[in-house]
């Protein structure tokens, strides 16, 4: 049997697959706590976790903070703007401070890759990285695992395409990671500039061609052009973007009658897909965020070490 030995979750390029199946199958566990009326149990009472967020997030955030306070956790919320940051104190100060308080889970986020890694090597109390940079977004990926398996009942052998801005996404290496030690198929397809140098060395297909990467896929995870962290013009405008990579209906005559649409949020509707198909039968965009809660609810349980307790979580 696995046991769960980690201080921190930084990313998915470290664990191994039966620490990935742990995680999925101890989320199987919470998700019908979410369906209850009183939607509560007391798995972490007196743990405290902080959520301290340097960049902006609605779903991240949110699903911590939900899953903290299922677990009947209490939970704050720190973001730059409001912390004495602004004044000059550094990270590790910082971070450091909120430790003094005694508090037991840190969920982070930041615009610079390995900050959490960095974060966890300073603090006592264990850091969940909630996105760093264009470097990890572990949870992301396991709730889109999470809700791959729940949909197609399997991971080995499925053909997963992940389309768009690879170049500065998270969500693409950590999906990478999480699905090829599951055994599935990943291609990646991006125009020539959002395609990382060397991303084949991960073991996926690569494809220039929207096309491509649609015929045969059982998944396709659409990314979000991130115009913010893209330095220079990576494609000569938007609209041309969406013309040529952008998932409308008619790109998904080419699909499989089955295939799943899934993107991690927030949409830039009409860039990478049009409104019907975001919001049409293929979709799985807002299962994704549902299951996201229980997948966050079972790694802060597993990170507060208390797989080994009495405590039942019904
Ligand atoms: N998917 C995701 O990370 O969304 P947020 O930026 O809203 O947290």
């Amino acid at each position: 049997m696995v046991e769960w030995n980690r201080k921190d979750l930084l990313g998915l390029e470290e664990l191994s697959k039966d620490e990935i199946l742990f995680i999925l199958n101890t989320a199987e566990s919470f998700r019908e706590v979410s369906t209850r009326p009183i939607k509560k149990v007391p798995a972490l009472r007196g743990k405290t976790v902080v959520n301290f967020f340097f960049e902006p997030s609605t779903r991240t955030r949110a699903s911590f903070e939900l899953a903290a306070k299922r677990l009947s956790a209490d939970i704050i919320n720190i973001s730059v703007n409001s912390s004495a940051m602004v004044k000059g104190e550094t990270l590790k100060d910082t971070a450091r401070n909120i430790e003094a308080m005694k508090v037991d889970i840190i969920v982070m986020r930041h615009s610079s890759p390995g900050a959490p890694h960095m974060l966890a090597r300073s603090v006592k109390s264990s850091v969940i990285n909630a996105g760093d940079g264009s470097h990890e977004h572990p949870t992301q990926a396991l709730l889109d695992i999470f809700t791959i398996r729940e949909k197609k009942k399997k991971l080995e052998g499925l053909n997963v395409s992940i389309i768009g801005d690879i170049a500065h996404s998270r969500v693409a290496r950590s999906n990478i990671w999480g699905l090829k030690k599951l055994g599935a198929n990943v291609t990646v397809c991006a125009p020539s500039t959002l395609m990382p140098p060397g991303i084949e060395k991960l073991g996926v297909r690569t494809t220039y061609k929207l096309k491509e990467a649609i015929e045969g896929a059982d998944v396709l995870n659409i990314l979000r052009m991130q115009i913010e962290r893209q330095s220079e013009n990576m494609f000569p405008t938007i609209r041309e973007y969406a013309i040529e990579y952008g998932i409308d209906s008619e790109k998904l005559k080419y699909a499989k009658k089955d295939v799943l649409i899934m993107h991690p949020g927030p949409i830039n509707r009409g860039i990478e897909l049009t409104p019907d198909v975001a919001d049409g039968p293929y979709s799985v965009i807002l299962d994704q965020v549902t299951n996201g809660v229980a997948v966050r609810m079972a790694v802060l349980y597993l990170i507060s070490g208390r797989p080994e307790s009495d405590e039942s979580t019904d």
